[in-house]
């Protein structure tokens, strides 16, 4: 994708990873709308930043909908879409809770980015270049114990993507998949206090430096995710499960 004069649909910008992404995107000349659940955050981030937004939860169909015709009447020239909104929760299969977050996980990590690009994608092909960014992790490759769910939420998204870029092939729509390893932000509780995982700016330095470099990228995979993405082919899955179990 072009990293400028992009108008951009980020649900999940209200915090994290899609708030760096959203900023680093409006101080490079992009018009950025972030989404969310939380209007009143929104409002703020609004007020600070100047972003457009809208209220939107990924897992309720009508939600999705009304957000996507509220952000193209307003912007009809909008050509990517980030869907960068996910829960991580640990869960233990051995517990009759277990089922709970299962479902919400899928609810929200699998259906959520479905919804969007479901309701997205006739306006998206109409565009001259277009662009559909799926947020997976390096724990689609290697298993986290503590959150089986999530996981394999993010091993659908990343087959999903592979999938829909054969589909969309020869059309305007391209589909990168930002895969991030461990960063520095409260996407579980307390995870921004761990110093094993990279901190947020640094990924986000290193990830929009590779989007540049590699308009034609399918998989945005900066130096720290590559040992868990690629561990079942290189012959160290057993070392690079027990290395990423180790910091739970
Ligand atoms: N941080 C990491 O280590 C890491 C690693 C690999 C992949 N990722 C992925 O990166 C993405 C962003 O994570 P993050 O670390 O930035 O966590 P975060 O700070 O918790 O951000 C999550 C974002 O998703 C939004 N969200 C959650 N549920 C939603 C729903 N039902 N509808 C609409 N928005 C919803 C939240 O907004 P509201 O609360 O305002 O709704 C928030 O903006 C996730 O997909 C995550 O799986 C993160």
């Amino acid at each position: 994708m072009k990293m400028t004069g992009n108008t951009i649909f980020l649900p999940g910008g209200t915090s994290g990873i899609g708030l760096a992404m959203a900023l680093r995107f409006q101080e490079a000349g992009n018009t950025v709308v972030i989404g969310g659940r939380r209007p009143e955050v929104l409002a703020q981030l609004a007020a600070e930043h100047g972003f457009d937004t809208v209220t939107v939860d990924i897992t309720d169909d009508e939600s999705v909908r009304g957000a996507r015709d509220a952000v193209l009447a307003a912007h009809p020239d909008l050509n990517v879409l980030i869907a960068m909104a996910g829960i991580m929760v640990a869960e233990d299969v051995r517990t009759p809770e277990f089922f709970d977050t299962a479902r919400r996980t899928v609810e929200t990590n699998i259906l959520g980015p479905l919804r969007l690009i479901a309701a997205f994608t006739e306006h998206l092909q109409a565009q001259p270049a277009a662009t559909i960014m799926t947020v997976t992790s390096g724990l689609a490759h290697t298993p986290l114990r503590i959150t089986p769910t999530y996981n394999a939420s993010k091993s659908f998204m990343h087959m999903f993507s592979e999938s829909i870029r054969l589909q969309f092939a020869g059309t305007s729509v391209q589909i990168i998949e930002l895969v991030p390893p461990g960063l520095r932000t409260e996407l579980m509780p307390g995870q921004s206090q761990v110093e094993a995982f990279l901190p947020l700016d640094e990924y986000i330095d290193e990830a929009m430096n590779l989007l540049a470099a590699n308009p034609d990228a399918t998989e945005i995979l900066v130096e720290r995710v590559k040992p868990l993405r690629f561990s079942e082919v290189n012959g160290a899955y057993d070392q690079t499960i027990a290395m990423v179990n180790s910091h739970h």
